[in-house]
């Protein structure tokens, strides 16, 4: 069995146990602030996930959200990069929109990418250079679009701080409208879906978006930073997901803003002179 066809299994048994654990209570604890949760469901679905893989392929890497990562060269062979849960908030308040997400590198480059609606069971995944696919059936590659006529996934935190804020709110006045899910994965099947068309965050960490990144590719979606760049390699980076007409659209909104890129290299700790 390919580790592609083993991922497909493993994120659906996940879901499962995700969905059986929800019958019986779990505990609800905050992070760094009142607002980041994690629930023992988040900790004992990672934990379930790591000892699969880990029985199957001993030698392959793995980074998650809630534990620390095992491994000497996340460039050398399998390197599983997961989100147990993404949208924990979701899950604790709304009991739906959430998902898990894995992404998968060998030798340092994309090999695949799944995500997986938990509560609709409905999963997106692709094999990278193979397209995309919502469980069978294969997805078409997504349309272009300008902002005027275009849905924007923009999350209303980042909107009221004062340092960025410029830009962002001419994005939402200037686009059809803005929505915000509360989970990047199920952001990022909108996206490839063609029901959003765009979607930004100012900080993701690499379990966020490394699936959708992945998938994304397959029906023309292009990840980078807020300014254009290639998103740093396994760091905490802005994420920018749409297709290539857009995406020069919002670049430029943002490129023209001094500040907002001054705020941004700082705030992600990048010399203004790296670009
Ligand atoms: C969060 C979600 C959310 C995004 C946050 C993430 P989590 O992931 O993807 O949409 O705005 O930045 O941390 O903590 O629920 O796995
Ligand atoms: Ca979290
Ligand atoms: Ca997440
Ligand atoms: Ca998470």
């Amino acid at each position: 069995m390919s580790v592609y066809l083993f991922a497909k299994e493993l994120i659906r048994d996940s879901g499962a146990f995700i969905r059986g654990r929800m019958e019986e209570s779990f505990q609800v604890e905050r992070k760094s602030n009142p607002n980041d949760l994690v629930t023992t469901v988040d900790l004992e679905n990672e934990q379930y996930i790591r000892t699969k893989i880990k029985e199957a392929y001993p030698n392959h890497n793995i980074i998650g959200e809630e534990y620390e990562a095992d491994m000497e060269d996340s460039k050398v062979g399998y390197l599983w990069v997961i989100d147990p849960i993404d949208g924990t908030l979701n899950f604790v308040h709304q009991r739906e929109n959430f998902a898990i997400s894995i992404g998968i590198y060998k030798d340092g480059e994309p090999y695949a990418g799944l995500i997986l609606d938990v509560m609709k069971d409905k999963l997106i995944h692709a094999e990278a250079g193979n397209g995309a696919f919502v469980n069978d059936e294969k997805l078409s590659k997504v349309k272009t679009s300008h902002l005027s006529n275009s849905i924007v996934g923009i999350s209303h935190k980042w909107l009221v701080r004062e340092d960025i804020k410029g830009p962002l709110i001419e994005i939402v006045k200037k686009c059809r409208s803005p929505r915000s899910l509360g989970s990047a994965a199920l952001e990022y099947v909108q996206l490839i879906e063609g029901r959003i068309e765009a979607s930004m965050f100012f900080r993701l960490s690499p379990w966020d978006f490394s699936a959708g990144k992945i998938i994304g590719k397959e029906v023309g979606i292009i990840t980078t930073d807020f300014l254009g760049r290639e998103n740093e390699w396994l760091e905490r980076t802005s994420v920018l997901a749409t297709n290539s007409v857009l995406q020069k659209e919002l670049l430029e909104i943002m490129k023209n803003d001094e500040g907002f890129i001054l705020a941004h290299d700082k705030f992600h700790n990048i010399h203004s002179s790296d670009h």
